[in-house]
């Protein structure tokens, strides 16, 4: 895609690459990461406005570290290095780096020497954020420190002609206050960019690139409910009204009225052409006495692809599958364990087709991050309800019942997860959390209703903060929620005596119950 400004980041490992590649795009002002070695040539070709070389978890002494070409220097284009890119920089330019004696880890205060360029109308002395043993010990020749510590004679450098920077920490991670005013005189003082890049923009490109692909070829697209498939869905129609064929399997394990709502965005409030598989009845038959886990996933993960399959051949020739995939699915990285590798995945979500239905790939969110391409629905007007969907398993409801999955299961987790998505609303939490949902347990327990003992059912409620499902915890709501909880489901939810809060972390528990 055509971007008139844009910042190269070359990537060294550091598991702040992507984060630096945040940071550009909330200035308005596109970015994108590039592998460390890269060729000053291709670099040059790109016409980046820019280049950050990130940190890495390598020294620059270790005899297989990364490098990049020395050539970038040279092509005019300015440079920013951040801790192992300005250790690099100094190496490459005639400096010297020596090993850290004094390991400078995490919090800092830097003096600033220097307050023109990078710190210009800063404080004069910052809080930083420090996450590497090397330091530079000798600047290139000409070259001039802008801020130091006492155990960090060279904390920030440049240039002579203001076009070569390093900063010995992190700017962009929120621990150094000011990150963003730093990075902010790099890519508007240094590189001179507009900070006009904005999802209209994104829209437009994107059209125009979906239909130089596509041409006069039909597109299918499987919608799941959740956002990524959404936005996919409703960029595609604003691209090739005509020409886009969604479908979208009701596998009975959805939660209450979602399978209504996705017919209702898309039909009705868009105008998508969307089939709707009603399947539910084979699902649930798929399911019959099965109660392992991993069982219930591959049954369910093959029920859905005969179902998309047959639905697909129904529609006739096409030769697009369009897929959601993410850019922190396909960036090309150095991986920070091992040394660089390209690290390309590619999304399978429709993985396993049968040959008959060879696609080319359509991924028109691939550039984006996550919360972009919420701005990105927002734009092309969804609704907020599938905007801020909380991510829900693909074998759905199947595995948050333990045990055997009976329709009668269903429907009764349906009933009180809806009050769990409901309260959660009303309580305005769900900004808070990852994920807020109900469990039905198998197990029976003995309670008391209005005269009479009762022998009933459990259910579990599960609510966790996280960053991105890796690691997990359990949500500390308040105690009023909790008790709100627990006295809706039992009184309106028959089948159910007993509510209990999952209090475990992941790891080790995991947030799913299965
Ligand atoms: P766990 O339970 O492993 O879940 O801590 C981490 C995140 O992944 C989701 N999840 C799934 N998503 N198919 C999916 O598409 C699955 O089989 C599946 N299992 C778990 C889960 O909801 C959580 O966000």
């Amino acid at each position: 895609m055509k971007h008139h400004d844009w910042i190269a980041i070359l990537d060294f490992g550091s598991q702040y690459t992507q984060l630096i590649a945040r940071r550009v795009r909330e200035q308005h002002v596109y970015s994108e990461i590039l592998r460390h070695d890269n060729s000053a040539a291709k670099l040059k070709r790109l016409r980046p406005s820019g280049l950050i070389l990130s940190g890495g978890p390598r020294s620059v002494f270790e005899p297989k570290a990364p490098a990049c070409d020395p050539k970038l220097f040279k092509l005019g284009i300015p440079v920013l290095g951040i801790c192992y890119g300005m250790q690099l920089t100094a190496k490459i330019l005639g400096g010297a780096v020596k090993p850290g004696r004094t390991r400078e880890y995490g919090n800092a205060r830097i003096s600033i020497t220097d307050a023109r360029s990078l710190f210009h109308g800063l404080p004069r002395r910052l809080a930083v954020w420090m996450s590497h043993g090397d330091q530079v010990l000798k600047l290139p020749e000409g070259f001039h420190v802008l801020a130091q510590t006492p155990t960090c004679p060279v904390a920030a450098f440049a240039d002579p002609g203001w076009k070569i920077f390093g900063l010995q920490f992190h700017p962009e991670v929120v621990h150094t206050h000011q990150g963003t005013d730093i990075l902010r005189r790099f890519i508007f003082n240094a590189c001179g960019c507009r900070g006009d890049w904005r999802m209209a923009q994104f829209i437009a490109e994107s059209c125009r690139a979906i239909r130089r692909k596509v041409g006069s070829g039909q597109v299918v697209c499987g919608l799941s409910g959740g956002v990524d498939s959404a936005v996919t869905a409703a960029l595609l129609h604003k691209a090739i009204p005509q020409q886009l064929h969604c479908i979208f399997v009701d596998n009975g394990l959805l939660r209450h009225g979602e399978a209504e709502q996705v017919e209702e965005t898309f039909t009705r409030a868009l105008g998508i052409d969307l089939r709707v598989a009603q399947a539910q009845a084979r699902f649930l038959s798929d399911l019959k006495g099965v109660v392992d886990p991993e069982k219930k996933r591959k049954a369910i993960g093959k029920r859905f692809i005969e179902v998309f399959a047959a639905e697909a051949r129904r529609l006739g020739k096409i030769r697009f599958l369009a897929q959601g995939t993410l850019y922190p699915d396909v960036i090309e990285s150095a991986s920070p364990i091992g040394g660089p590798s390209a690290t390309i995945k590619s999304h399978h979500n429709v993985g396993g087709l049968p040959p008959d239905l060879k696609f080319q790939l359509i991924e028109p969110l691939r550039e984006l991050f996550k919360d972009e391409v919420r701005d990105l629905g927002r734009e092309l007007g969804l609704p907020e309800a599938i905007i801020n969907r909380q991510p829900f398993p693909g074998p759905g409801l199947a595995v948050r019942i333990v045990g055997e999955v009976t329709q009668e299961w269903v429907a009764l987790l349906q009933q009180a997860d809806l009050r769990v998505q409901e309260e959660i609303a009303a309580w305005d939490v769900s900004h808070k959390l990852w994920q807020a949902f109900a469990v039905l347990l198998p197990v029976k327990s003995v309670g008391v209703m209005g005269d009479g003992r009762t022998y009933e059912h459990t259910i579990v409620v599960r609510a966790v903060t996280s960053q991105d499902g890796m690691t997990a915890d359990w949500a500390r709501l308040p105690h009023g929620l909790l008790a709100r909880l627990s006295n809706r489901i039992i009184n309106e939810v028959r089948g159910i005596n007993r509510v209990v809060y999952d209090i475990s972390s992941k790891p080790p528990a995991t947030i799913e119950w299965e």
